[in-house]
């Protein structure tokens, strides 16, 4: 299916936890829309990157404070969307393993939210984006005009994880381990304090534990059509 360009400005807000495959969906949906996509998880992994190349603790705020102040972070989106952070490209490390779990512990921290939400926000203003994030309609844009809250189980996300990670080749850890990152993420990710990840209330749920990409694109294409 294929969409009119819209004239007017607006944004879309896909929240979910890891492995839903809110990336693919969101990225899909911009090239469908010819708008901008926002990958907002790449921001802490990011951030999270270059704190623990710098040795700092990922869970202290105390320390992360100092990054913050000085941070350049400059994102430059497109087809495989690049993070510059204080002058060096860190997209080639984000994906890694443990940058995972360093940027689920950064992002529950209430100061590094706020500078990165602030960043957020002055895109989306800009042009009409989609963004896929854990916060983007409960927190960072709660009067966005599209809403989805996208989801699959433990096991279906953790599958894929695994398969992606598989591909890739390098350092794999096994299903069981995947599966466990998976839900220890879960749970950071939704009992943090500061905007946790968790449905919005007017955001529609689409479930793509047995669903293909494109029947989930469609089914949201006839959604923003109908609106
Ligand atoms: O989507 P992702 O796996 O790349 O996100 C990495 C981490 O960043 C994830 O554990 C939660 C956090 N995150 C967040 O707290 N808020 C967002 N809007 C996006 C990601």
């Amino acid at each position: 299916m294929t969409m009119k360009h819209y004239d007017k400005h607006f944004n879309i807000a896909l929240d979910g936890p890891s492995g839903a495959g809110k990336s693919t969906i969101a990225k899909a949906l911009a090239k469908n829309l010819g708008i901008i996509y926002l990958d907002t998880g790449a921001m802490y992994r990011g951030l999270a990157y270059v704190a623990v190349k710098r040795g700092l603790d990922v869970t202290d705020e105390e320390q992360i404070k100092p990054l913050l102040k000085d941070l350049d972070m400059r994102i430059i989106t497109g087809d495989v969307q690049q993070i510059i952070v204080n002058g060096e490209n860190v997209t080639p490390y984000i994906r890694e393993h443990y940058v995972s779990k360093a940027a689920s512990d950064i992002s529950a921290l209430p100061s590094v939210r706020i500078k990165l939400v602030e960043l957020q926000r002055e895109i989306a203003k800009k042009d009409s984006v989609v963004l896929d994030g854990r916060d983007i309609g409960t927190y960072v844009l709660p009067d966005a005009e599209y809403k989805f809250y996208v989801t699959a189980t433990p096991e279906e996300r953790a599958k894929r994880r695994f398969l992606q990670l598989s591909e890739k080749g390098t350092d794999v850890p096994p299903y069981e381990k995947v599966l466990a990152d998976i839900a220890e993420r879960d749970y950071n990710d939704s009992h943090r304090s500061f905007a946790p990840l968790k449905q919005a209330e007017d955001a529609v749920l689409l479930d793509t534990t047995n669903m293909s990409i494109d029947e989930v694109v469609n089914f949201v294409l006839n959604i923003l059509e109908r609106k």
